[in-house]
């Protein structure tokens, strides 16, 4: 299986940027154990992260052409506002799963809405970094099954 990580922007951040939110783990450490878990499982994983907008949709549109088989995303912020990202997902037939370090629930009011709930997969928050474990073995899967 092939699988994408994408991660948003200010994820780049993660270790320094609000810890008591997002802990304390950086990106390189994830996309590490990312990597490990990946390699364990026979997935061939591949992990990038952008701050701009517009770059995650040339990644979405690519992940269909490169013939991935789903795509872990955390479109950080431009969850709540993206309707341009809403659409990339929408137009392409790999499935995506959205997930969240926190529990976005818990959280402010403008992130209790996700623009790209309605064309995932299904998301994933509250559970820090397995958040992304998690969302890996979803599509693990919904590979097997078929
Ligand atoms: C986040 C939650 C978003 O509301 C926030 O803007 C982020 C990170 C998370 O992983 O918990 O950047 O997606």
């Amino acid at each position: 299986m092939r699988a994408l990580v994408l991660n948003g922007p200010n994820l780049n951040r993660l270790g320094k940027r609000e810890p008591d939110a997002y802990g304390t783990f950086t990106l390189a450490e994830l996309e590490h154990e990312l990597e490990q878990f990946a390699f364990a499982n026979g997935i061939e994983l591949t992990c990038s992260q952008s701050n701009h907008e517009g770059e995650i949709i040339d990644w979405l549109q690519q992940a269909e052409r490169q013939n991935f088989d789903g795509v872990v995303l955390n479109a950080g912020a431009y969850t709540h506002t993206s309707i341009a990202i809403r659409d990339a997902i929408a137009s392409i037939q790999v499935p995506v799963i959205e997930v969240h370090i926190s529990n976005v629930h818990k959280r402010e009011e403008f992130r209790h809405h996700s623009c790209l709930a309605p064309v995932v997969e299904g998301q994933i928050t509250g559970f820090g970094k397995d958040s992304y474990f998690l969302g890996l073995h979803a599509l693990l899967l919904r590979n097997q099954r078929g």
